[in-house]
């Protein structure tokens, strides 16, 4: 059963993208419009749009502004297409770990390379195409959260850490989204939150969006899981992903492989919530993830102040890898996945 969320995180409108300004959220909830390819290189760049879904869209809306200023640079229409590609290209580099940001940048240049059309005909195409990847994310999701509902136990208190909910999407959330349809059939279930340090996205993205939506939520500081766990006051954890290897390996924000670990140390099931375009067959293990390393400020500063000394070492790795073997299960719009995931991503992407 799916729960109508209000969010709607990224959507393009005329012929420019709107997205939810995610660097003031809790202290606003405001909107900016995106007209130009090199903003929207930045915007997935310094966050104001992120998560893995939402920056895949992002990507290929960044595809379409890029093509629509090309329209007044090219007559040629090699060249345009050319140009365009390597746009397009330059787009998936804006961030490195979450693959749907490439996944749906490469969906882009699919959609030039198969088109027949002039120029102004190539960039209607890649409008539509954006606009259907949106729509489709959002169905994805609500398939996503469905499937989850189903392990739910009645009256849950489920653990996420980080933010993988409307705002990291187009709309409605893949752990979050399982979080809205368990709260749909049972409306005693409920969230804790990991703060997530250092950008703080449990607190101020998760605890914000929740709440908007009426979901009850509970805050703990990241170091806090274990003890919550030991006290039999968590049920199960539920968390998105930013890249699945062939085996199941998976990357989320850092952080997300120390709960895994405590999990499975309180026998509490570890659920991944993912769609199948964050799944990269194309990598055997989570050892060829890329790690993207953030800047020292994220870590040395909290709303503009430093809470260290200026002289201490940082290191700022934003994501970890965490191993197959801890997770009890991937939730993806064709159903949950159970190890081994070598054969049951397979057979995910067979009946694609
Ligand atoms: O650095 P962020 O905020 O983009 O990281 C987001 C996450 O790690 C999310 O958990 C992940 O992208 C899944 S979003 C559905």
């Amino acid at each position: 059963m799916a729960f109508e969320s209000k969010i709607k995180t990224i959507e393009w409108v005329d012929n420019y993208s709107r997205m939810v300004d995610q660097t003031v959220i809790p202290y606003e909830y405001k909107f900016v419009n995106i007209t130009d390819g090199e903003k929207m290189f930045n915007a997935i760049r310094d966050m104001i749009v992120r998560g893995a879904p939402a920056i895949g869209i992002a990507g290929a809306h960044g595809v379409v502004l890029f093509a629509q200023e090309g329209v007044n640079k090219f007559d040629n229409r090699e060249k345009f297409v050319n140009w365009l590609i390597e746009k397009a290209e330059y787009m998936k580099t804006s961030r490195p770990t979450a693959v749907n940001l490439m996944w749906a940048c490469q969906k882009q240049i699919d959609v030039i390379k198969a088109s027949t059309s002039d120029i102004k005909g190539i960039v209607d195409e890649l409008k539509e195409n954006a606009i259907k990847l949106e729509n489709e994310d959002i169905e994805i999701n609500k398939k996503i959260g469905d499937y989850g509902a189903e392990v739910v136990p009645k009256g849950a208190t489920i653990l996420t850490h980080c933010n993988a909910g409307a705002l990291a999407t187009v709309g409605y959330g893949t752990a979050l989204g399982v979080v809205r349809s368990a709260y749909a059939k049972d409306n005693t279930v409920q969230v804790f939150a990991d703060e997530t340090r250092p950008r703080q996205q449990g607190a101020r993205i998760t605890t914000f969006e929740l709440a908007m939506d009426g979901i009850p939520v509970t805050l703990i500081t990241d170091g806090m899981c274990s003890y919550f766990m030991k006290k039999g006051m968590i049920d199960m954890v539920v968390v998105g992903a930013d890249r699945i290897a062939a085996n199941g390996d998976t990357a989320n924000k850092i952080g997300t492989y120390t709960v895994a670990i405590a999990a499975k140390y309180h026998n509490i099931p570890f659920y991944i919530a993912a769609p199948l375009s964050t799944i990269d067959t194309s990598i055997a293990t989570g050892e060829e993830i890329v790690i993207e390393e953030r800047s020292r400020e994220e870590v040395t500063h909290i709303n503009g102040k430093i809470i260290c000394s200026d002289k201490v070492n940082v290191i700022n790795p934003g994501f970890d890898v965490t191993p197959h073997e801890l997770i009890a299960g991937i939730i993806t719009e064709k159903g949950i996945l159970r190890p081994d995931y070598n054969k049951s991503i397979a057979e995910a992407f067979k009946a694609v």
